[in-house]
């Protein structure tokens, strides 16, 4: 037998309805935010992702699904929504439409991380980008959108964590702090942190590495070396969340795993699904459309993963509301009374109405059993009798009160009773 490739999932189709719900709860947000979908290829040219995403994050290093495909291009998995969605903005020329241009997605993304709970290595996001805006409330209002698709979903005791990294020129006063500071320790960190420290030291406070995370835990704070503009936008930003009373802390250690950051940035965590408690993580990137050859176009926007939102929900017993149930089930006795009741499924559907039919072979005894079983919520057993007749007795299985109807009146009853 051929298993599942480690850090993948099936969706069974007695789950599938928990997708939905996210998903659904997902477009309506989008609706009312009025964000269009953006749909882009599964897979992209590999310098996208390392120009965008960065040659310094975990992301790019170590976690791409790299390939040359049969042309000898190098090809990789995205690992994420918004580098795919920038490059579809510059490479259509959205940036001469209307904007600010606002889209989601609902994307498989793909990272080749240790599996655990909460950690795939293919998973799905729903993002959200707002091209266009440098003002603090477009960061707000994804922020809300974010905040919204959260509270809609049911999930209780997700805190919100912001923080500013400030802009190229703060950024470049606050590295040269840092540097000083960890110059003295820079023999006791790791490999990658040493590295990090000449081309992104900003990068190494996001080290999962003890022996770093003991040297950063003192390190310097982004937020002590924001320029005035970027202070000023901060604050803004934070009047904007509380005049809308969403409530959220502010965060120095917040950095983020990509480089494309600018300004604000923000996570919504969760302590209900252990060391991944990070549902859904965002912020501004005022440079990405610049760096991947676009004109200067200012973006904000988040990606929330599904597969951890679902793990949430079921620890924390958050319902997911259950797909329909067939609404009738027509059983058949012999050949002819079979087809009847098969007919009379196929005109059901055409109304609209979720009908379901015996393909087993099935004695009308087990039809009604089976029909218990999938929740139908009316059962017409169809025999010699009733196609003398034209009329079925309907049981409604709730209650088991029967109602004969004739076989033209059946859908308009169902109708009725939903
Ligand atoms: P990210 O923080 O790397 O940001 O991922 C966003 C969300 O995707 C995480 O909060 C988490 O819920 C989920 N996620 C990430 N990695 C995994 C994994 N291995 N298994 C399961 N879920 C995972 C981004 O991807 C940015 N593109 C977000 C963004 C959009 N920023 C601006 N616009």
């Amino acid at each position: 037998m051929i298993n599942i490739p480690k850090g993948t999932k099936d969706v069974l189709p007695q789950d599938a309805y928990k997708w939905h719900f996210i998903e659904d709860t997902a477009a309506e947000v989008a609706r009312v935010y009025n964000l269009k979908e953006i749909r882009t290829p599964v897979f992209e040219h590999t310098e996208l992702f390392q120009r965008g995403v960065g040659d310094t994050t975990d992301i790019v290093n170590k976690e791409m699904y790299t390939f040359n495909d049969k042309g000898g291009r190098s090809i990789t998995l995205k690992p994420e929504g918004t580098a795919g969605a920038a490059r579809a903005f510059i490479e259509n020329g959205m940036s001469s439409g209307v904007l600010p241009a606002k889209m989601f997605y609902i994307t498989p993304a793909f990272r080749y991380e240790r599996p655990q709970a909460g950690r795939l290595r293919e998973f799905h996001q729903f993002g959200i980008e707002v091209y266009g805006s440098e003002k603090p409330d477009a960061d707000a209002e994804v922020i809300f959108a974010a905040s919204s698709f959260l509270q809609k979903l049911g999930v209780k005791d997700v805190k919100l964590k912001i923080n500013s990294i400030g802009c190229k020129t703060c950024r470049a006063r606050y590295n040269q702090a840092l540097k000083e500071y960890l110059a003295p320790n820079l023999d006791k960190m790791c490999p990658v942190c040493r590295d990090r420290y000449g081309k992104n030291p900003l990068r190494i406070l996001d080290c999962k590495e003890e022996d770093c995370k003991k040297i950063t835990a003192q390190a310097p704070r982004i937020t002590d070396y924001l320029c005035d503009e970027c202070a000023e936008h901060f604050n803004a930003v934070q009047a904007y969340l509380k005049a809308g009373g969403l409530e959220f802390t502010v965060d120095p250690d917040i950095v983020r795993g990509l480089d494309y950051y600018t300004k604000t940035v923000f996570e919504f965590v969760s302590g209900g699904i252990g060391a991944q408690g990070t549902v859904c993580g965002g912020g501004r990137y005022d440079g990405l459309i610049e760096e991947l050859g676009g004109s200067h176009i200012p973006a904000v926007g988040f990606a929330a993963g599904i597969e951890r939102l679902i793990l949430l929900m079921e620890n924390t017993a958050v319902p997911f509301p259950e797909e329909g149930k067939p609404d009738i089930y027509f059983a058949g006795m012999d050949d002819e009374s079979r087809r009847v009741a098969f007919s009379l499924a196929l005109k059901a559907r055409e109304q609209g109405i979720a009908a379901e039919t015996d393909h087993m072979g099935r004695s009308v005894k087990a039809q009604f059993k089976y029909a218990d079983k999938i929740g139908a919520k009316y059962v017409a057993a169809i025999g010699g009798n009733e196609l003398e007749e034209g009329a079925v007795n309907i049981k409604r299985m709730a209650d088991g009160q029967v109602q004969k109807v004739n076989f033209a009146d059946i859908n308009a009853y169902v109708l009725n009773g939903k």
